[in-house]
């Protein structure tokens, strides 16, 4: 089965099978390099890594729309049920896994914060795991170097996506070092670039992981899409 990333600029990742679209972390319409508005986008599910807006911005939105159910660590799918009336928001936690339509889904740890924008408790931040045909995919989301990366990578990474941005999540450097405890085929940078306090050069780091790792780092613009090998 062919699996297909579309980076939507920031955090935002649309994963394609033939049958499915996931969509993660949706955040459009007020972010400064999503080439598409949330209106125009579609999904069948929606992943959803932590609280903050830059994450969640677009969920209630979209799912309200498209009908897509909304996955979530279980706060988040509380709050989302209780202040935007979305009824079918699954709560997940971290180490659980569900099977779904599109493959097998595995929130992970991340080393991140997880406020609510309206200051409600988000629980903990997340990472995702997932099983697609036989490709696995591994979405860091926003947090830091971590060792435990190193178990995550321990199932046979086709693709890691990892944030590159800094300040707010690992930066270059560090994701070299998570590329090393990860060890996937191929990697994707992620979080950086929105706005001036994340701004990296991503040829700069694709060279850096070329000299530095074994996995092919693969650079999109936003709107661009991947194809897993
Ligand atoms: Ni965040
Ligand atoms: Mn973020």
């Amino acid at each position: 089965m062919a699996v297909e990333l579309t980076w939507y600029g920031h955090a935002t990742w649309m994963i394609s099978t033939d049958e499915h679209k996931v969509l993660l972390d949706p955040f459009f319409d007020d972010s400064p390099t999503a080439p598409i508005k949330a209106a125009e986008v579609e999904a069948d599910f929606i992943l959803v890594s932590h609280g903050h807006f830059d994450h969640i911005a677009d969920v209630a939105n979209i799912a309200k729309r498209t009908g897509a159910p909304v996955y979530a660590i279980y706060e988040i799918a509380n709050w989302f049920s209780a202040n935007h009336g979305i009824e079918n928001a699954t709560g997940m936690n971290i180490g659980g896994a569900i099977e779904l339509p599109f493959g097998k889904l595995k929130m992970v740890p991340a080393v991140h914060s997880s406020g609510l924008p309206d200051g409600s408790y988000g629980g903990v931040a997340a990472g995702f795991l997932m099983k697609i045909g036989e490709k696995k995919l591994y979405f860091a989301c926003d947090t830091a170097l971590f060792s435990d990366m190193q178990l995550i990578g321990a199932v046979g990474l086709d693709v890691a996506v990892l944030p590159i941005g800094d300040l707010f999540t690992m930066g270059p450097d560090d994701s070299v070092t998570a590329i090393d405890l990860l060890k996937p085929k191929t990697v994707l940078p992620s979080h950086y670039n929105t706005w001036p306090p994340i701004e990296q050069d991503a040829s700069s780091w694709a060279k850096l992981v070329k000299s530095r790792t074994k996995a092919s780092p693969i650079v999109l613009n936003p709107g661009d899409s991947y194809t897993v090998e």
